[in-house]
């Protein structure tokens, strides 16, 4: 195969190796490959949603029995909602009945809810099997994919079950993004510009003409920041990996409050980064004008800058405070003084963030 654009990118701490691999057409060549970082073993279960596994799950499991691995799938509804202990149960089930192992593997293949749920069911099936991520998504590609967090949904919130298990490989196939809805690819622009705003200025003004231009090599940079991260803090323990969090207290409060299919996450966040980009302008020093450049560059994806009349700082004040990133009331939030660099703030008080949504709200 033809593969000028191969990037490869390594995630390595103490105890931990993985290569995220990105390039076109990836995916249906992979199964030797999965097979040998999982343990070589010569069982495997292939976990998609039902919008992907129509499109991509018969080119991978022909890939990996070809590679001599027995594949079993189990193919969950799409959405958010699949993220829970009911589908981790399923999952689980579905290994035990197909007569899967502790030498057995898990594949991955979907965007995030699929990654986060069939993460946690690798992370805890005979207490932790190998598992590959087949991202298919850009928000996937570029974040969730990498960094070990897996999990699923409470009734009492997000994300509020879960283990760090890592993938024994990330394989991003870009040409899989070729199927995304436009406004799927533009959502995870709202997580590369971020990456831009905390590490990398020059993104954000690249970002835009990148994805039209050369997918892989934007998605191996954006997956390079996330790497460098995440190896500096690999269970959120110094502060450093909440950097990631940019934009991401607002962006959570207005997707709570907004209600379920409203916004994408990546929208919800782009506002929240508007807010966050405000306070850094008053509280941090961030130039008025790399401000603008980022709220242009956020537009430029089709991506909300304004928050909606009806979500005013009354209804999003609560939802932020029952935000977990609010550590026994104090307010932790991230901003930048100056893009390509950011911080954990302790001192942004109620105030400041009121003053920003309602700045975020009138200002086109
Ligand atoms: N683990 C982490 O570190 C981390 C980080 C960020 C986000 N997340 C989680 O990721 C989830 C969001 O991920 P997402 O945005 O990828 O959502 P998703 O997995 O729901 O995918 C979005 C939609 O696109 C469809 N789809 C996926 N790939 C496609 C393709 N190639 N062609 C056509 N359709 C395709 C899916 O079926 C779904 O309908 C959230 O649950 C979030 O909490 C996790
Ligand atoms: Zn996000």
């Amino acid at each position: 195969m033809m593969n000028a654009a191969l990037h490869s990118v390594r995630v390595q701490f103490p105890g931990v190796s993985y290569e995220v691999r990105i390039g076109e057409g990836l995916l249906g060549a992979a199964g030797q490959e999965i097979r040998s970082v999982c343990g070589g073993g010569s069982a495997a279960i292939v976990v998609s949603d039902s919008n992907v596994a129509p499109l991509y799950a018969a080119a991978l499991c022909a890939s990996l029995e070809g590679a001599g691995v027995r594949v079993i799938r189990e193919i969950v509804p799409a959405g958010e909602a699949s993220k829970s202990l009911d589908m981790v149960a399923r999952v689980c089930n579905a290994m035990i009945a197909g007569g899967l192992d502790r030498t057995s593997f898990l594949v991955a293949l979907g965007g995030g809810v699929v990654g986060d749920l069939a993460g946690f069911a690798a992370a805890i099936f005979q207490r932790g099997i190998p598992y590959a991520q087949i991202p298919t998504t850009l928000l996937a590609q570029v974040d969730s994919s990498v960094g070990g967090k897996t999990g699923v949904n409470a009734p009492g919130g997000k994300n509020l079950l879960g283990a760090f298990h890592h993938p024994a490989i990330v394989i991003a196939d870009t040409s899989t993004l070729a199927t995304l809805p436009q406004r799927g690819f533009c959502e995870g622009m709202a997580e590369v510009l971020k990456h831009g705003v905390i590490r990398d200025a020059g993104l954000i003004v690249e970002a835009g003409a990148l994805a039209h231009s050369d997918r892989a090599a934007l998605i191996a940079r954006n997956v390079a920041i996330k790497a460098a991260i995440v190896a500096d803090d690999p269970e959120e323990r110094l502060g450093l990996r909440a950097l990631l969090n940019f934009g991401h207290t607002v962006g959570h409060a207005i997707e709570q409050a907004a209600g379920y299919g409203r916004f994408l996450h990546g929208e919800a966040i782009s506002m929240g980064m508007a807010v966050a980009l405000r306070i850094s302008q008053s509280l941090a020093g961030l130039p008025a004008a790399e401000v603008q450049r980022t709220l242009d560059a956020l537009r430029a994806q089709q991506l909300p800058v304004q928050i909606p009349a009806d979500l005013t700082p009354k209804i999003l004040l609560p939802a932020l405070f029952r935000d977990k990133k609010f550590q026994s009331g104090r307010i932790r939030f991230v901003l930048s003084s100056s893009l390509g660099t950011a911080f954990v703030s302790e001192t942004v008080t109620e105030h400041d963030i009121r003053e920003a949504i309602v700045g975020a709200t009138s200002e086109p």
